[in-house]
């Protein structure tokens, strides 16, 4: 796939601000442990280069959810398509997001995983697109406020494409 792509969030500005985000969370959990729940495909990098800069003990752990298709159109029909393979009763979650858009995958996804029980669960995205939102959700950690643009790049696709670039840009018409 060949588009033209112009920079919205340069890698350095990405790193800079993860580093951040991570040093705040260390802040947050002294003491204790966090499971983070990075949600594929889109939140790989950003739970990569998170997790290298918090400082308390961490497990890493996956899920995917499906929303899109391969479209840029929410469909609003949320599904699990791989959960956890471990139980979160009583331990401290953060669930690490891409980009929180309408908010309908997080708050299908938040409200499943508060029925398990965990002593503590928070939401962390690299992205919010606070204008476009459906269901409301409560955002803890946000990397960046983005304005209502398509965005592709570190982690986040356009029908699957994308996804290395090491940084976010707006695909030009
Ligand atoms: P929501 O359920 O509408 O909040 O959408 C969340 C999901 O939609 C994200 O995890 C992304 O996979 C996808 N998404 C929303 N906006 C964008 C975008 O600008 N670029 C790429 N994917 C997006
Ligand atoms: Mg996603």
């Amino acid at each position: 796939m060949s588009n033209n792509i112009s920079v919205l969030i340069s890698e350095e500005e990405l790193n800079a601000r993860i580093r951040e985000l991570g040093e705040q969370i260390t802040r947050d959990y002294q003491g204790k442990e966090i499971v983070l729940i990075c949600i594929l495909k889109g939140s790989v990098f950003y739970s990569c280069e998170l997790a290298k800069h918090i400082g308390v003990p961490v497990q890493l752990e996956f899920m995917r959810c499906s929303s899109y298709g391969d479209s840029h159109v929410s469909s609003g029909n949320v599904r699990l398509m791989l959960d956890l393979d471990i139980d979160i009763a009583g331990r401290n979650v953060i669930v690490v997001e891409d980009i929180v858009d309408t908010g309908r995958t997080l708050y299908y996804l938040m409200g499943l995983l508060s029925d398990r029980k965990p002593a503590s669960l928070r939401l962390t995205t690299l992205l919010d697109k606070p204008d476009r939102r459906v269901k409301e959700v409560n955002v803890d950690y946000v990397g960046f406020n983005i304005p209502d643009k398509f965005v592709v790049g570190y982690g986040l696709d356009f029908a699957q494409n994308y996804r290395n670039l090491p940084y976010i840009g707006v695909i030009e018409k």
